[in-house]
């Protein structure tokens, strides 16, 4: 069995790998997968309707697997927190719904990934967004201090999903909604697969049941739990489980 810290550095190399190779996000390879015929994220990832066509061709590298900054209820004012903020895109849809009386925090554990993203930051002319470096399970960001949580296409990722959530807590304020897309199975994933690093790194080995999923947020006090968009993958091979983006909220 991989050890969580065997995970993340394997997740670390290859978005390394994606963010330093990708040119557009349009050619095979540059989503989070070598083989894109497997890479989930960039077959769900959704258009982003209505956003400054500017942020899109900078910041999308295609990795997501909905649009999280559309059901998140955002106003002017808030305080936003993205995990696993990849080259920014969220961020900045985000940063110009909250406008400047508002602050928007994207977090990444990937070094290329956060360099990335502040370039983009820079070329954006985006004022009101900060990267920060850190890992989901132990997030550099204070207590009860934020609105609205986003992510797209990350907890799958994480390894330890119910500390995730428990940060997710932790940092909300008391009301506070987190908003997120994911990959989601009905089924297990074998373990054979669980030890297969790179469909790991594809958002297919990581993610879990969706019941287990739902059970995990329950677990970390979260109510009003919903989901809000769910969509089936279907792979050109038969898979053991099925594979599913969904994009659900729920309130601390
Ligand atoms: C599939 S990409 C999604 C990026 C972005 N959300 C988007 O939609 O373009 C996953 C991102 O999550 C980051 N990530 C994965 N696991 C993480 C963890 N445990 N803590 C922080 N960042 C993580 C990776 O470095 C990568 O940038």
């Amino acid at each position: 069995m991989k050890t969580n810290e065997e995970i993340k550095h394997s997740v670390r190399k290859e978005y390394t790998r994606v963010v330093t190779q990708a040119t557009s996000c349009c050619g095979p390879g540059c989503c989070g997968s070598t083989d894109t015929e497997t890479s989930v994220s960039r077959k769900m990832n959704e258009r982003y309707e209505g956003v400054d066509s500017s942020i899109v061709a900078t910041a999308d590298l295609g990795l997501g697997c909905g649009t999280p900054t559309a059901f998140a209820g955002l106003e002017e004012g808030m305080t936003v927190l993205d995990l696993g903020s990849g080259a920014g895109i969220d961020v900045f849809v985000a940063a110009q719904t909250v406008g400047p009386t508002g602050h928007v925090i994207g977090v990444d554990m990937t070094d290329a990934m956060l360099e990335k993203a502040e370039r983009n930051r820079i070329k954006l002319g985006i004022r009101n967004a900060e990267f920060r470096k850190g890992e989901i399970e132990s997030l550099p960001v204070d207590s009860a201090s934020i609105d609205r949580i986003i992510s797209n296409c990350v907890i799958n990722l994480v390894p330890d999903k119910r500390r995730a959530f428990a940060e997710i807590s932790r940092v909300l304020k008391s009301g506070g909604k987190f908003i997120v897309s994911d990959i989601v199975t009905t089924g297990t994933v074998p373990d054979t697969m669980r030890e297969n690093m790179r469909l790991w790194a594809d958002c297919i080995s990581g993610a879990v049941d969706k019941e287990e999923y739902l059970a995990v947020i329950r677990e970390a006090g979260f109510h009003d739990i919903r989901i809000l968009t769910e969509k089936a993958y279907d792979f050109p091979e038969p898979m053991p489980f099925g594979v599913f983006s969904i994009t659900l909220e729920a309130v601390r």
